[in-house]
């Protein structure tokens, strides 16, 4: 059942590609530079959405960061993401001009819903982004996206994610399209990188053992942080939180820019810092915070497209060219990082300890 793997979160870390063939499937025309989603969007009604909130909790939210970022560059409109506990509805003086997107794999998680129903009640649009077909979500919202990433057994969502960025990011072009921000060529660019997703998913998947022997390197230190730049902030963020779930250690995730800010007083040899560096997100500055963290005898783990990055980083994982969709890739690295680390630690991976796969409590 667990298809020769040890637990079911490497078995489904390892389905990446093919979840990822499936969110795409049938639904992108490359030369046209669009999309075809089974979603009620039309033109017309995207013209009169001033804003897009998105709403999710935990590695959704994280999703939802990604998306974020990908929506204001590619599809030009105001976007904000919150985590769905916090969440009140403020939509200016039209609500209708309001799209309100409910990320949730489960579909069923109580704050995401909750959020979700304040949001309808006050007139806003909704649409719930999601793995589970007949969800209460998908059923509850005016419509819904179906990322299509089969079932996720492990508690710890992974391909999931990925699904869930392919998923928005392929809303993205839809929205950039028909709002006229994003031009066929622009378009055909980020579709041809999705095409290439799942292959640069599989090369992180092929340096799986090399992983492994880095996590046992770096296994039992004081806690570890997670930096990166834009998409890359989104998931830093993701890798903390997964390690912080399976593995029961510390670990902190934030933007670079941020580590001098304060966190820099906390590092030292013994707080490995796990660092995405991408071409497209300032990795000149980056590298500048790298470089901080290091001078402090930090080792630093990175996941990167900068070559120049080279020679202040104690573990090299390369990251192919993949533009925006880059940060994702290196997420896969980061998730088995997060694996092989709780697994030398013999943790309850599949069933962390105070967890549940779908939290229906607000
Ligand atoms: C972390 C994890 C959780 C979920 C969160 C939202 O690995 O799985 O943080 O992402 O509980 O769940 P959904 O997406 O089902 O709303």
């Amino acid at each position: 059942e667990k298809g020769g793997y040890d637990h079911y979160m490497l078995k489904e870390i390892h389905e990446q590609p093919g979840a990822l063939r499936q969110t795409l499937s049938g639904r992108v025309d490359e030369v046209a530079g669009d999309v075809d989603l089974d979603v009620d969007l039309s033109s017309e009604v995207l013209a009169d959405v001033e804003e897009i909130q998105l709403v999710a909790c935990g590695t959704s939210y994280h999703a939802g960061l990604y998306a974020r970022r990908l929506l204001e560059e590619f599809a030009d409109v105001r976007v904000t993401v919150e985590v769905a506990s916090e969440y009140e509805f403020t939509g200016g003086r039209d609500p209708w001009e309001t799209l309100v997107v409910a990320v949730t794999q489960s579909g069923e998680t109580a704050d995401t819903l909750s959020a979700m129903r304040k949001a309808a009640k006050a007139g806003a649009r909704t649409l719930a982004v999601t793995n589970t077909v007949g969800s209460t979500a998908a059923r509850e919202a005016d419509d819904a996206l179906y990322i299509r990433a089969g079932p996720e057994i492990g508690v710890a969502a992974t391909k999931t994610f990925a699904a869930q960025v392919t998923a928005l990011s392929l809303l993205t072009v839809h929205i950039g399209r028909r709002r006229g921000a994003l031009s066929s060529e622009r378009a055909s660019n980020l579709l041809e990188n999705l095409r290439g997703l799942p292959g640069a998913v599989q090369q992180l998947l092929d340096a799986s053992e090399r992983l492994e022997a880095v996590a046992s390197e770096y296994v039992d230190e004081d806690a570890y942080f997670f930096v990166g730049r834009k998409l890359g902030a989104a998931v830093a963020l993701e890798g903390a939180l997964k390690l912080k779930e399976i593995a029961y250690v510390h670990a902190e995730g934030f933007p670079s820019g941020e580590l001098k800010h304060g966190t820099l007083a906390l590092v030292t040899e013994d707080t490995p810092v796990l660092t995405v560096l991408t071409e497209g997100a300032r990795p000149k500055e980056t590298l500048n915070n790298v470089k901080e963290v290091e001078s402090r005898g930090a080792p630093v783990i990175g996941f990167s497209s900068y070559d120049a990055a080279a020679n202040y980083l104690d573990v090299e994982i390369p990251i192919p060219d993949l533009g925006a969709l880059e940060p994702l890739v290196a997420n896969v690295g980061l998730q088995l990082f997060a694996y092989h680390v709780a697994n030398e630690l013999g943790r309850a991976i599949d069933k962390p300890r105070n967890l549940a796969k779908s939290v229906t409590v607000e």
